[in-house]
């Protein structure tokens, strides 16, 4: 077999995403293309879309993963749902709620922002006190915040929705397959997520679910969903055999790495998967706490795969990850918006979420800071 030119220096990746990837998910991948219209190509979307079902915990009929990052589910879920004039209300407690609002700014619907400070989460009475003034079409908002390492309490905020007959959007990207998502018990109409978080997978495709509730918007619609590429009507006939040619080409070897990811996923267990991030999470912040790390977060609603720390007074930030990169080979992450420069976000994501990783990094954390000091 002949050797790639290509070379790729490798690294220990404890940001916030992408994570290292299992060699057993690389080797699935860096098998042979077959058509997306081969049977067996069918036979392992028929197959990733009933793993999806199980970590979403959805009976949805429409459950795939579409090609595109985090960001492309994210698009998907607004240029489907959302209308021009209609009323969305979007939670914010981070980057990633703006961004759900910049999007659905561009499907030209009226936004109301329900904003708390980043590190915080939006609570049932903020929604409650919101509704009071407007009637959403839908209400969005993102599970695991990973620029504030905040995990956002989902339940309460589905039933509020149930009740007041509105579509509930929930961003899954960093929590899909590192802690429990209960789609249907918690009223949840549209879901997306990504490969490159929890998962464990390359980046590149993004996992969806759509409710029969959200659907039927769908098919009220007074125009066209105005992305083709996105439009989730056409995306379900990917998923059904025969009808394969309407759709566009599936990124075939990317979806030979979410089938082995999901398999491992399966193998592990959901239960255990969950219990190990938790762990892991207790572990680094254990040590960290110990040598006199704070953390930002409250503990009622610590992400456990995004620790985010204050960075020591006297440490320079892009210095200390540099040399955290250059000489030890870690990767992790710094602030966003108004945490940049003040926080280093720890991720405990997948395959990165092992003892050796923790003890390598805390052991590189420990040299550079003596340094410094
Ligand atoms: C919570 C959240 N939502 C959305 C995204 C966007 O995902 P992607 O970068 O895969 O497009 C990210 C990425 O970091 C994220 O953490």
């Amino acid at each position: 077999m002949q050797e790639a030119k290509l070379k790729i220096k490798e690294r220990i990746l404890m940001g916030s995403g992408p994570c290292n990837v299992h060699p057993r998910v690389l080797n699935a991948m860096s098998q042979q293309t077959i058509g997306h219209l081969d049977e067996q190509f069918a036979q392992i979307s028929k197959e990733i879309k009933y793993m999806l079902q199980r970590i979403f915990q959805t009976k949805n009929e429409l459950t795939l993963a579409i090609s595109g990052s985090g960001s492309a589910g994210m698009e998907t879920c607004m240029v489907n749902l959302l209308e021009p004039e209609d009323e969305v209300l979007i939670c914010i407690n981070g980057v990633f709620g703006n961004r759900l609002a910049d999007m659905a700014e561009r499907c030209q619907a009226k936004v109301i922002r329900v904003e708390v400070p980043m590190g915080e989460i939006i609570k049932p009475e903020h929604i409650e006190q919101a509704l009071k003034t407007c009637q959403p079409k839908l209400i969005t908002i993102v599970h695991a915040e990973t620029s504030s390492g905040v995990l956002q309490p989902l339940e309460e905020i589905g039933k509020i929705a149930k009740e007041a007959n509105i579509l509930f959007v929930v961003d899954a990207v960093a929590s899909f397959s590192g802690i429990e998502i209960k789609m249907d018990d918690w009223n949840i109409d549209a879901i997306y997520a990504a490969t490159q978080k929890c998962l464990g997978a390359p980046p590149g495709m993004s996992p969806i679910s759509f409710s029969q509730k959200a659907i039927d918007v769908i098919l009220k619609r007074k125009t066209k969903v105005q992305s083709w590429l996105l439009d989730v009507l056409i995306l379900k006939d990917l998923m059904t055999a025969g009808k394969r040619s309407h759709a566009y080409t599936s990124p075939v070897s990317n979806t030979y790495a979410l089938y082995e990811a999901l398999l491992m996923v399966m193998e592990e267990g959901l239960e255990n998967r969950y219990e190990r991030h938790q762990e892991m999470h207790i572990l680094l912040e254990d040590s960290l706490k110990k040598t006199g790390f704070e953390f930002i977060v409250k503990p009622a609603y610590k992400l456990p795969f995004v620790n985010v720390i204050k960075i020591p007074k006297g440490i320079d930030d892009v210095v200390f990850r540099k040399e955290l990169k250059q000489n030890y080979g870690i990767e992790i992450a710094g602030g966003l918006g108004k945490y940049v420069g003040k926080v280093w976000r720890i991720g405990l994501m997948g395959e990165g979420c092992r003892e050796d990783s923790i003890q390598l990094l805390l052991n590189a954390m420990q040299s550079i800071l003596k340094k410094c000091k």
